[in-house]
């Protein structure tokens, strides 16, 4: 098999090093017990592991920020379904009473000559960028006529991440460096290049119901690995983003790894690049922070930089520096990727721009908070890595719906999650203009962070180039691997995945992180003070626990929930409130026994009831989750299956977004 597959949780589990030796990791002291995870098996009671949380918090939503009390729609989140059992058919499983049918394959054209796709692999480069990519992941339905006020839920623009590429599914045959001359034939790299990235898809639903691909339609578009981009925000024009292409650090080429997205609240899609590490060799003994930080290692997970025409797109992912300036090389290439990516899929001809302002780290996605006329953005991102962090920006301009536009994610503050153990949050700041920070880099100065001696920071640029190490500074509670958020639109509580992190031991449990060798992942949550955004402070507790059949999350001694047949699961990852206020978990998980095929689950948020909604096909993990505004259609994204999912005909697997509606025609999940 060709180089590793990379992500998926299980399939390596040391894709992603450790790279937080921040000393952040507090040892478990004092928990109050108040809220425990307990995993019955086999008759017996499992160690109770400590946690701590504030059950009770008062829903932080105010009318004004998206409607409705924490009691106020409970009808509308009840889960009206039945549990479907887990699977390991190599199918889509869905409830009684709905129908599941796969839509845009990878290989689909939808641009340009529409080259139609080849089931041997032997479509070129250039067709690859005018079909669909490979890894289909976080995806988001913009209707139609959304710019106009509108809310179509019969036509709009299905948008979606291609986080990585099956090289094996990708090629009639893979060209490795190491046997074909330590080199890469140029088109090989050019496709596996077009199949990562994102698609802008002009869907409509016809009278009989079915989906199809608006063919022909101008706002159809593929964007991958080499679209040329702007630098936004704080580190637009910075020197350490000065490259051969770009020497006054303005531009770039590409998105890469894009995982989870967030739609913006003016029509925009920020699409996430999570493990862009891997896709960079530096052979230079001595690396810069910036990419020791991320784990840059010696060679890069595809050879991209070894494409034998040598030509300047596909060198640049080598970053050891030559004996010249940076103006020569690309040895700062590696710090014109980690950033959240806005494209604007009304606008084809638009250039997408990366936001430097909301950091650069692995960051697995984006949730915008909803949003007040005359008050500040406010937005959250996970950093997707063992140990990593949770962070917030706030805008420092207002939002006004008539002129808001991503300007406002260019200037304001970046703050990292620090989670107490007795169930309050603060935000710190990751501002020099702080002097709480300034103070805390300035003691820092001299001492070693995360095993880098730090130097310091030259100005904010440098902070939110460096990002994981000013949150090491700051002191920011390292999680179990945050993934998805999501904002419940009733409460406006803010949900985060954390999908495992079998690394942390038992010196290194915090109360928010309370399981050592956390293998199947949980469920936090958090109520801003004051039920404002922009606070500094938060009640947290956890959700939910994932885990086998018995696995309890008990507060105060009662069990709040108990997991069954009906709703087991591990590592949970993506994560979404539909429209209604239903939350929709997805995993990517272990797939062995007890847990099966990965899965979604929806949750009603008021009772902590829990049903399993959707059973994935052999070897994928369920990934990506939208609907249209009337919550009747829902678009869900199955990635990396293995055989040859979807058609049994075909001989290689293809992702694929499936499409879930009810017979009857009604709210799915209802
Ligand atoms: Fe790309 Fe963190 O999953
Ligand atoms: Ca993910
Ligand atoms: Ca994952």
């Amino acid at each position: 098999m060709a180089k590793h597959h990379l992500d998926s949780n299980y399939l390596d589990p040391n894709y992603e090093p450790v790279v937080n030796h921040s000393g952040n990791l507090p040892f478990r002291e004092i928990l109050a017990a108040r809220m425990q995870r307990r995993t019955v098996m086999k008759g017996s009671v499992g160690a109770a592991l400590a946690s701590v949380m504030g059950l009770g918090l008062a829903g932080c939503g105010s009318d004004s920020n998206g409607g409705g009390t924490t009691t106020g729609n409970v009808s509308s989140t009840q889960l009206g379904f039945k549990a479907v059992p887990t699977s390991t058919a190599n199918e889509v499983v869905v409830p009684e009473g709905y129908s599941a049918q796969a839509f845009l394959p990878w290989g689909t054209p939808i641009t340009g000559s529409y080259p139609a796709y080849k089931p041997d692999g032997t479509n070129t480069g250039a067709e690859q960028e005018q079909q669909m990519g490979m890894h289909h992941d976080g995806v988001h339905f913009f209707p139609i006529d959304l710019k106009a006020g509108g809310n179509s839920s019969s036509e709009g623009l299905l948008v979606m991440n291609h986080e990585y590429i099956n090289q094996d599914a990708l090629h009639d045959t893979v060209a490795e460096a190491a046997t074909n001359g330590g080199v890469r034939p140029e088109d090989q790299v050019r496709k596996e290049i077009a199949a990562h990235g994102v698609s802008v898809v002009h869907i409509k639903r016809d009278t009989e119901g079915t989906w199809d691909i608006v063919f022909g339609s101008p706002f159809n578009r593929r964007i991958t690995g080499n679209t040329e981009m702007d630098i936004r925000g704080p580190a637009r024009g910075y020197s350490k983003l000065v490259t051969k292409y770009s020497p006054d650090a303005t531009e770039t080429r590409g998105t890469l790894n894009n995982c989870a997205m967030g739609p913006t609240p003016w029509g925009t899609y920020l699409a996430a690049e999570e493990n862009w590490h891997g896709y960079f060799a530096n052979s230079d003994a001595n690396q810069p922070r910036e990419q020791l930080r991320h784990g840059v290692g010696s060679s890069s997970r595809y050879d991209w930089e070894l494409a034998d025409s040598g030509a300047d797109q596909y060198i640049r992912f080598n970053v050891t520096p030559g004996t010249g300036t940076a103006t020569d090389d690309y040895r700062n290439e590696a710090n014109t990727y980690g950033y959240m990516v806005e494209i604007d899929p009304f606008t084809p001809e638009s250039k997408p721009q990366k936001r430097t302002a909301l950091g650069r780290f692995g960051h697995e996605g984006v949730i915008f908070a909803p949003v007040t006329e005359g008050e500040p953005v406010v937005c959250y991102s996970g950093d997707d890595s063992r140990f990593e962090y949770i962070y917030k920006f706030v805008s420092s301009k207002p939002y006004y719906a008539a002129t808001a536009g991503g300007y406002l994610l260019d200037e304001g503050t970046l703050y990292v999650a620090r989670f107490n153990d007795d169930g309050t949050g603060d935000w710190l700041p990751l501002d020099l203009n702080d002097a709480d920070f300034k103070a805390k880099v300035d003691a820092a100065v001299g001492t070693t962070v995360s095993d880098i001696v730090f130097t310091g920071f030259e100005n904010q640029a440098d902070v939110l180039v460096n990002t994981r190490l000013a949150a090491d500074i700051a002191g920011a509670t390292p999680m179990d691997r945050p993934e998805w958020g999501a904002v419940d639109p009733n409460s406006g509580q803010v949900y985060f995945t954390l999908t495992n992190n079998s690394q942390r031991t038992e010196a290194q449990v915090n109360a928010a992180n309370p399981n050592a060798e956390n293998r199947t992942g949980h469920i936090i949550r958090w109520s801003e003070n004051g039920d404002d955004f922009t606070a500094t402070g938060f009640d947290w507790d956890i959700f939910v626990f994932a885990g086998e059949q018995g696995t309890e999350t008990v507060v105060d001694d009662e069990v709040i929930v108990s997991l069954t047949d009906d709703n087991i699961f591990n590592s949970p990852d993506g994560l979404w409130f539909d429209y209604n206020g239903r939350l929709w978990i997805q995993t990517d998980g272990s797939d062995a026994a007890p847990y099966q095929n990965n899965m979604m689950l929806a949750a009603n948020p008021e009772t902590r009831e829990i049903k399993r909604f959707f059973v994935g096909p052999v070897g994928c993990e369920v990934t990506g989750v939208t609907s249209t505004p009337d919550v009747k259609t829902m678009f869900v994204n199955i990635q990396h299956p293995d055989g040859n999912w979807p058609d049994a005909s075909q001989s290689r697997p293809r992702d694929a977004t499936v499409i879930v509606t009810r017979d009857d025609g009604d709210v799915v999940g209802a």
